[in-house]
C-alpha cells in the first residue's frame, strides 16, 4: 500500500534534501503560482538541493485550475524531458496541489510528486489524501484522479503570508476534523488564539488536523465509505459557495464550510440528537468569527438545485454526513426538500437574517 511521508519541518533544506535523496530523481520540477512569489518562492529558490530544478509559475486563483494551465504544466514537463524518474514539487495552496497533483498523476501515466502547502487550507485538507483535479465545464474538480504525493512538507513560516480570512478559511476544515474526531481536540480548537498562527498551540492543532485527515484517508483512500465523513458541512457549504459565485461575489471555501457545518449540525441534531449545547456554542463562534452569509427564502430553490447536483449524491436524494455527537459519524444520510428548507430557515434564524 503506497503511503505519504508527512514531514513537519523546521529545516526545510535538510528535510527536503533527505526526502529527495530517497528517490534520487533524474530531474526536479517545481510548480508554484503568483501568490507564492513574495514570501515562499525566494526561500525555495535559495535551497541548494533545488539549485538545478526547473521552475514554472502559473496564475493564482481557483478559476485558473483549468485545462489550459494543466496543459502548460504538461508542456513544461515534456519540453524539459521529464520521465517517470523525475519528481514534481507543488508549492502553494490547494489550487496548486490539486492541479500539480493531477499533472503528476497523468503525465506519462504518473510521475511522483511532493506537496509543500503554503496555506492552512492546503495543509489540513488539499495536500493530504491524494485527491487531485481541475475544474471543467463550469464544474469544480470535475476531472481528476487519486494520486498520493510521496511526501508533504509542512513548514510553518510559509503560513505567515496568510491574511486572517485565508487563515479562517483553513481553520473551518480543522473545525470539521474536530467534529469528526474527539471532544478534547474540538475544545482546544474553539479556545485557540487565532491571532497567533505561529504559536506552538496553533501549529500543534494544524498537525493534529493533518493526522486526523491522514488517518481517515488511509483507511479509505478511494472514498468508498469512511472518507465520506470528510464531506461533513460540504453539501450545504458547496451550495452557498455556488450561490456566491452566481452572485459574482465569490466567498472563500472555508467560510462556506463554516456556514455549511452550522446547517448540517442542525440536521444532525434533528435526526440524531446531536447535543444542542455544542450546536449553540458553534453558532455563536461562527457568527463572531465568520459573520453572516445572506440568503432569503427566494434563494432556497437555487440552493436546493445546487445540492441535487453535488457529486456526492448517488441517487436523487441529497446526501449528507451527519453526527450524533462529536466523533459519532453517520454516513449516507439523506434529507428531502422540506427538511432542507427547514435547515435553511434555522440557519437564517440563527444568523438573524
Ligand atoms: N477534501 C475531502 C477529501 O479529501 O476527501
Amino acid at each position: 500500500m503506497p503511503f505519504t511521508s508527512l514531514i513537519f519541518t523546521e529545516n526545510i533544506e535538510a528535510d527536503l534534501k533527505k526526502e529527495l535523496s530517497g528517490y534520487a530523481p533524474n530531474q526536479i520540477f517545481m510548480l508554484s503560482d503568483s501568490n507564492t512569489q513574495t514570501l515562499c518562492l525566494p526561500v525555495i529558490r535559495g535551497l541548494r538541493c533545488l539549485s538545478e530544478a526547473h521552475f514554472l509559475s502559473i496564475p493564482a486563483g481557483d478559476d485558473h485550475k483549468n485545462i489550459e494551465n494543466l496543459a502548460k504544466v504538461w508542456q513544461f514537463l515534456s519540453q524539459e524531458g521529464a520521465t517517470r524518474k523525475s519528481i514534481l514539487i507543488n508549492i502553494g495552496g490547494g489550487m496548486i496541489t490539486d492541479l500539480g497533483g493531477f499533472a503528476a498523476a497523468s503525465f506519462k501515466r504518473g510521475i511522483p510528486c511532493i506537496h509543500i502547502p503554503t496555506t492552512i487550507l492546503a495543509a489540513v485538507d488539499a495536500s493530504v489524501g491524494g485527491k487531485t483535479g481541475i475544474n471543467f465545464n463550469g464544474l469544480k474538480n470535475e476531472i481528476g484522479a487519486f494520486h498520493l504525493p510521496k511526501a508533504v512538507l509542512f513548514y510553518a513560516p510559509f503560513f505567515k503570508s496568510l491574511d486572517r480570512q485565508n487563515l479562517l478559511s483553513g481553520y473551518a476544515e480543522m473545525l470539521k476534523h474536530g467534529l469528526l474526531s474527539n471532544t478534547k481536540y474540538w475544545n482546544e480548537l474553539l479556545s485557540l488564539n487565532l491571532s497567533n498562527p505561529e504559536s506552538v498551540e496553533f501549529l500543534a492543532a494544524v498537525k493534529e488536523s493533518v493526522l486526523i485527515k491522514e488517518n481517515i484517508t488511509e483507511q479509505d483512500p478511494k472514498e468508498q465509505g469512511l472518507r465520506k465523513a470528510l464531506n461533513l458541512g460540504h453539501t450545504a457549504g458547496h451550495a452557498f459557495e455556488s450561490l456566491a459565485l452566481k452572485r459574482g461575489m465569490p466567498i472563500l471555501h472555508g467560510y462556506a464550510i463554516a456556514w455549511g457545518l452550522l446547517c448540517e449540525l442542525y440536521l444532525s441534531s434533528k435526526f440524531f440528537g446531536f447535543p444542542k449545547d455544542i450546536l449553540q456554542r458553534y453558532i455563536h463562534f461562527v457568527r463572531e468569527e465568520y459573520g453572516v452569509f445572506h440568503i432569503t427564502c427566494k434563494d432556497y430553490p437555487g440552493l436546493y438545485e445546487s445540492m441535487t447536483h453535488d457529486k456526492k449524491n448517488e441517487s436523487k436524494a441529497i446526501n449528507f454526513t451527519l453526527l450524533s455527537n462529536i466523533g459519532e459519524i453517520h454516513l449516507d444520510q439523506t434529507a428531502n426538500q422540506a427538511q432542507i428548507e427547514e435547515m435553511l430557515d434555522f440557519y437564517r434564524d440563527m444568523m438573524g437574517i
